[in-house]
């Protein structure tokens, strides 16, 4: 079945403006790793989560969950299980040609964040959806699916002027049984969300330029 489409709210002036705009906005995002301790709108962080279910996905399945914290003892959880994790990538199996990668970006292995950004999201990706006869019906595409709508949900936070920590032990499998999550749910990605702190660093970047990611083709 078919329906007509709600074309797009611009015109072609104002989406001109628009994008040009978008690109000074997008600039300022960066990862934060020290959040302010006043606590922002659960609202905002809500109405963004909705913005991130749009997503898109393959066969539109949609085959996440958000799982939105703010139990501080679930975070203190999360953080000694992701410590251990991180003891384990640096210390008992360190991959010494990442953590070189990493070593003027984020070089600790304690996660302060987790206990005091105010609000951690898991987003979880499921490969089946178990249908009501118990029968499995495939999700096509879930980790990229789950990728597009973590994007469309950092993008929408930081228009509202959050920030996000985008973190990623190298075993997140905890958080399902933690969470209580179903075994068919995999952890994708664990978010920091809260305001910067207004003393806030962040290392110093580049970013490639737009002439060489960019190829046009006439
Ligand atoms: C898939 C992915 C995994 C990441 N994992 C971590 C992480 O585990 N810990 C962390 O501090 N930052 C992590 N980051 C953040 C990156 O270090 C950060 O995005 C990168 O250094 C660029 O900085 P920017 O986000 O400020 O532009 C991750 C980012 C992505 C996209």
């Amino acid at each position: 079945m078919l329906e007509p489409y709600k074309t797009p709210i611009f015109n072609e002036e104002e989406a001109l403006e628009v994008s040009r705009n978008l690109t000074e906005i997008f600039t300022r995002r960066r990862t934060i790793r020290q959040f302010s301790s006043q606590k922002p709108e659960r609202e905002i962080v809500e109405n963004a989560i909705d913005v991130a279910r749009l997503s898109p996905s393959g066969a539109n399945k949609q085959p996440w969950t958000f799982a939105l914290i703010e139990n501080q003892q679930i975070k203190e959880s999360i953080r000694e299980l992701s410590e251990l994790e991180e003891h384990r990538f640096y210390v008992e199996k360190p991959n010494k040609k990442w953590i070189k990668d990493l070593a003027h970006i984020h070089p600790k292995k304690e996660k302060e964040f987790l206990t005091k950004a105010p609000f951690l999201i898991v987003i979880f990706y499921r490969h089946f959806d178990l249908e009501d006869d118990g029968e499995k019906s495939t999700n096509y595409y879930a980790k990229e699916s789950a990728g597009i709508a973590t994007g469309m949900l950092i993008s929408a936070l930081h228009m509202c002027g959050l920030s996000t920590l985008t973190y990623t032990p190298k075993r997140m499998q905890f958080l399902t049984q933690l969470l209580d999550r179903p075994q068919n749910e995999r952890p994708f990605m664990l978010l920091g969300v809260g305001k910067p702190c207004p003393m806030a660093e962040v290392p110093v970047l580049s970013k490639k330029s737009l002439n060489s990611v960019l190829k046009t083709y006439l």
